[in-house]
């Protein structure tokens, strides 16, 4: 299919609700099959809650983007300073608009600011078994680095692969 062309605007305050709604359709084509629904209500609360983001657009140290096709809002990418590496936090695309080269635009993005900030690489954390987000970062650069085993809270777990694309 054809990429599509985005643009990419920073999240604002009033944007707080359909980031939050995005989320959680985007999450509800992803991840049954991955993490059981409890632990994806779990997640979604503790990540998008609408404090939890009102609070992160606060934060100096975090930037919020999103992907605009032309009027509509088709994803979103988050990154942040964590523990003194720049880390791509949230890659999010509408499943409509998946594989047609937007979560490589995000990056992009993201790793130009990473760059220009002086960082020698962008870090991620991927679960093992999303496979097709791991191909699509391996595309735009990544390798895994190291497995983590992370507790989240609520008694759950973060089963993932950190990976790394150098700058
Ligand atoms: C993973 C994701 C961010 C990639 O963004 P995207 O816009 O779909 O990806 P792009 O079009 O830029 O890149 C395409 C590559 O991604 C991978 N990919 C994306 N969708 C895929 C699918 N449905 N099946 C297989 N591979 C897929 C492939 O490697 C593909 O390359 P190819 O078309 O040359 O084979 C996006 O698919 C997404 O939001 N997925 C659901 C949420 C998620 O898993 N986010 C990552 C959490 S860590």
């Amino acid at each position: 299919m054809n990429s599509l062309n985005i643009q990419i605007r920073p999240v604002t305050p009033p944007d707080v609700p359909a980031i939050s709604a995005l989320a959680r359709e985007i999450w509800q084509a992803t991840y049954p099959g991955i993490i059981t629904q409890a632990q994806i209500d779990f997640m979604l609360e503790q990540r998008y809650g609408h404090e939890r983001l009102y609070d992160d657009l606060e934060d100096a140290d975090k930037w919020l983007d999103q992907g605009f096709y032309g009027e509509r809002r088709i994803g979103f990418a988050f990154s942040e300073i964590y523990q003194d590496e720049f880390k791509l936090d949230k890659l999010y695309i509408h499943p409509d608009v998946q594989r047609r080269g937007v979560g490589g635009q995000l990056i992009t993005h993201v790793a130009a600011r990473a760059e220009k900030l002086g960082y020698p690489c962008v870090i991620l954390a991927v679960n093992k078994r999303n496979e097709k987000a791991i191909s699509s970062y391996r595309k735009y650069g990544f390798a895994v680095r190291e497995t983590i085993v992370a507790d989240i809270g609520g008694g759950f777990v973060m089963d993932d692969y950190i990976m790394e694309k150098k700058l």
